[in-house]
C-alpha cells in the first residue's frame, strides 16, 4: 500500500471499572502508559498524521503525553466510535487510508497491522477479525452466503442467530479515507445503544461496492483491551511473557522467565545471566557474560563485559565498567560511572560519581560528588560530607590513595594520591600525597579508674 497513511487512535472513553481519577489511557503497561505503546507501534508504520480522540480526564491526556507530533482532537460528549472518527475527519487526507486503533488495546503488533493495510485500498476496506470461543459482547462480522462480509452488528443489536457468530470485530480496521469521510456524515444513531456506530461504515461499504477483506492478528493478545485493574495485570502478564520469551531465544538465561518485567528496552550480550525478580526499566544494556543477581532492579544503566551484580542492588542512571563487583545491597544513584574491576560492596551508595580502575568501596559507605582515583581503597562506614545544607561540593581522592575505616571527608577536599588517611578521620583539609594523615583525639588510658556502682 503506498497511499499516504493517517492514523486514528481512539481514547475517549470514560474506563469507569478502572476505579481511578487517571485516564484509562494513562495506566501504566509495562512502565509506559496505554496509549503510549499504541503510539510507538503506530509510529513504526510511518504515517503521515497520528490523531488521537480524547475526552474523558479532559486535558491530562494531551498533557502527560505530551507529543508534538500528535494532533489531538476532543470528543466531548462522547457519542460513540463513529462520534469519535467524525471529530477526526477533518484532519484526514480524502487521498489516502486511515487506520483505526483503540488506546486501550496497547499489544497490537506492527506485523499484524501492515497485513492489515496491504488489504486496504482507495476501494477496498481492511478489518482485523478474531474468532472467539465465547463472543459475547463483540461486534460480530455478519458474512453472506459467499462468504463475503456484509456487515457488523453490535451485540445489542444482533439477533439470535446473529449471537451465535464466533467472528469479531476487533475495533481495528482501515479504511479508504474519501469514502469514510462520506460515510462518517451518513452515520445514525438508530440502535439499542443511541451511539453513532464506526462499524455501521462497513455496511455502507458494502452498499457502495467496495470490497471488504478481513485479516486476524499473528497472536490473539495483540487485540485485547484494558478495561479492569484485573486485565491490566493480565496483558501486563503477556507482555512480560513475550519479552523474557525474546529474550531466552537470544539465549540470555533467565532463571525464571515468569519472575523478571523489563519495563522498557533490555539489550544484553552473550551468556547473560539473569536471576529471580529483576526489574529493567528504561535503557538497559548488559555486555558479555553479565550476571544480576535475584531482586536487583537497574534503571537507565549500561553494564560492561564480565560484571556481577549481587542480589538487591539498585542501579540507576549509571554506566558500570567491565568486570565489576557490585553489591549485594549496593545502591548506585544517578550520575554515576565505574571504570574497570571497582567493587561496590553491601551497603555502600555512590551518587554522581566517578570511581576508577581497580577501587574499592566495600562496606557501608556513601561516597557522592566524587572523584576517585584508580586502586583507591576506601574503608568501611567512610562518609564524604558533600552538603553544607546550601552548595554541593566535590570531593577528590587521587589514585592509590587509602582512607581508613569510620572517615569523614567533609568537601571540598582532596585526598592526595597515595596518601593514607587514619581510621576515624574528620578531613576538613587537602591532604598530601604519601603521607598519613589523621585527625583524632589521641588514645589514652586512666590509671586507677573505677566504674560506678549502685549504692545499696
Ligand atoms: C467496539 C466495537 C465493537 C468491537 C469492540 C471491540 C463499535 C460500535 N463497536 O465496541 O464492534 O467488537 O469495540 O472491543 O465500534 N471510544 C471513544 N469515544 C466514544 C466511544 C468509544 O473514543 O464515544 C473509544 C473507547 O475509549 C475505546 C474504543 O473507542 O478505546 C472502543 O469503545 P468501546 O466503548 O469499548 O466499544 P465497544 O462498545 O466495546
Ligand atoms: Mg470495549
Amino acid at each position: 500500500m503506498s497511499l499516504p497513511l493517517d492514523i486514528v487512535i481512539l481514547a475517549a472513553g470514560k474506563g469507569t471499572r478502572m476505579v481511578s481519577e487517571l485516564p484509562k489511557v494513562l495506566h501504566r503497561l509495562a512502565g509506559l502508559p496505554l496509549l503510549q505503546h499504541v503510539l510507538n507501534t503506530a509510529r513504526r508504520l510511518n504515517p503521515a498524521k497520528i490523531i488521537v480522540v480524547y475526552g474523558h480526564g479532559g486535558e491530562t491526556v494531551p498533557q502527560r503525553i505530551d507529543d508534538p507530533a500528535i494532533a489531538w482532537v476532543k470528543q466531548e460528549p462522547q457519542l460513540g466510535t463513529g462520534h469519535a472518527v467524525q471529530q477526526a475527519a477533518p484532519h484526514l487526507d480524502a487521498g489516502g487510508v486511515t487506520l483505526v486503533l483503540y488506546g486501550d488495546v496497547p499489544l497490537i503488533q506492527q506485523a499484524t497491522l501492515e497485513t492489515l493495510l496491504q488489504a486496504a485500498s482507495d476501494d477496498a476496506a481492511a478489518l482485523l477479525t478474531v474468532d472467539l470461543p465465547d463472543p459475547a459482547g463483540y461486534g460480530r462480522i455478519v458474512r453472506d452466503a459467499n462468504g463475503d462480509i456484509a456487515a457488523i452488528v453490535e451485540h445489542k443489536d444482533a439477533s439470535t442467530a446473529q449471537h451465535a457468530i464466533r467472528e469479531i470485530n476487533t475495533g481495528v480496521m482501515a479504511l479508504p479515507t474519501a469514502r469514510l469521510k462520506d460515510w462518517l456524515a451518513r452515520l445514525s444513531n438508530d440502535n439499542v445503544q443511541r451511539e453513532y456506530y464506526l462499524t455501521d461504515v462497513i455496511g455502507m461499504a458494502v452498499a457502495d461496492g467496495v470490497r471488504v477483506y478481513a485479516s486476524q492478528p499473528r497472536h490473539r493478545w495483540e487485540v485485547l483491551g484494558v478495561n479492569s485493574p484485573a486485565q491490566l495485570a493480565h496483558l501486563e502478564r503477556l507482555y512480560q511473557h513475550e519479552q523474557a520469551q525474546r529474550l531466552l531465544e537470544q539465549g540470555v538465561r533467565l532463571a525464571d522467565p515468569k519472575r523478571l518485567d523489563v519495563r522498557g528496552e533490555l539489550t544484553c550480550g552473550r551468556d547473560v545471566e539473569i536471576d529471580i525478580n529483576c526489574i529493567f526499566e528504561g535503557k538497559v544494556t548488559l555486555g558479555d557474560n553479565v550476571r544480576i543477581g535475584a531482586n536487583c532492579v537497574l534503571r537507565d544503566v549500561s553494564v560492561a563485559a564480565d560484571t556481577r551484580i549481587a542480589p538487591f542492588s539498585l542501579i540507576e542512571e549509571a554506566q558500570v565498567g567491565a568486570d565489576c563487583r557490585i553489591g549485594p545491597f549496593a545502591r548506585i544513584r544517578p550520575g554515576t560511572q565505574l571504570a574497570q574491576a571497582v567493587h561496590i560492596g553491601n551497603f555502600v551508595e555512590i551518587k554522581n560519581s566517578q570511581v576508577d580502575d581497580g577501587s574499592k568501596i566495600n562496606h557501608l559507605s556513601y561516597v557522592g560528588d566524587s572523584t576517585v582515583g584508580k586502586k583507591v581503597n576506601v574503608g568501611a562506614g567512610t562518609i564524604t560530607c558533600n552538603y553544607d545544607g546550601v552548595h554541593k561540593h566535590r570531593t577528590v581522592i587521587e589514585d592509590g590513595a587509602f582512607i581508613g575505616s569510620d572517615t569523614q571527608l567533609v568537601a571540598p577536599v582532596t585526598v592526595g594520591r597515595d596518601a593514607t588517611i587514619g581510621a576515624g578521620s574528620t578531613i576538613t583539609k587537602d591532604t598530601p600525597a604519601e603521607q598519613l594523615t589523621l585527625s583524632r583525639a589521641k588514645q589514652i588510658s586512666i590509671n586507677g579508674w573505677k566504674r560506678p556502682v549502685k549504692k545499696q
